[in-house]
């Protein structure tokens, strides 16, 4: 365990996941071929493990900057469309040449927000597996460790 951010995270490599953990993330890094990122250069996959197995689904960018999805809202909305809501897991990746390496693939407030509308409507506890842009370090923390107090109007 370490601290960072003020979040307890725990560091492992890739080949110390059990074969769940690890087949999502490669379902997250597979994810990255699809995705749209012609602006940024930035390019996310994420997968969501759902009862079905997993769901997953890149970022898609447009020349409106803000009409930008992000991969695991994008993956979200995949996994709604089946009716599907409960994510125990979740797992995302990135490559681009301006990602900075050696720092994990986060996801952004919007998305920890998003993902925690579904943990508490599933009656959920999220874990989050990043992986690292070329690296094999797998970063993992809950959604509550990655986004205290989140905003809960339904109470
Ligand atoms: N992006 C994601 O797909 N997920 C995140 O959590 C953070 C950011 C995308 C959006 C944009 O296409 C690119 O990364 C650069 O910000």
């Amino acid at each position: 365990m370490e601290t960072d951010g003020g979040a307890a995270v725990e560091s492992t490599t890739y080949d110390r996941l059990t074969e769940e953990d690890r087949s999502l993330l490669d379902a997250a890094r597979s994810a990255i071929a699809t995705a749209y990122a012609p602006y940024s250069g930035v390019r996310v996959g994420a997968a969501l493990l759902t009862e079905e197995g997993p769901v997953a689904a890149a970022n898609v960018e447009n020349g409106a900057y803000g009409s930008t999805i992000c991969a695991e809202r994008m993956a979200v909305g995949r996994a709604n469309a089946r009716g599907l809501r409960s994510y125990p897991v979740v797992a995302v990746a990135a490559d681009g040449d301006r990602l900075e390496t050696g720092r994990p693939v986060t996801p952004c407030g919007a998305c920890r927000q998003v993902l925690h509308e579904m943990a508490r409507a599933s009656d959920t506890e999220t874990r989050v597996i990043m992986g690292t842009p070329g690296s094999d370090t797998v970063t993992i923390a809950t959604l509550a460790e990655l986004l205290p107090l989140p905003f809960d109007p339904l109470g």
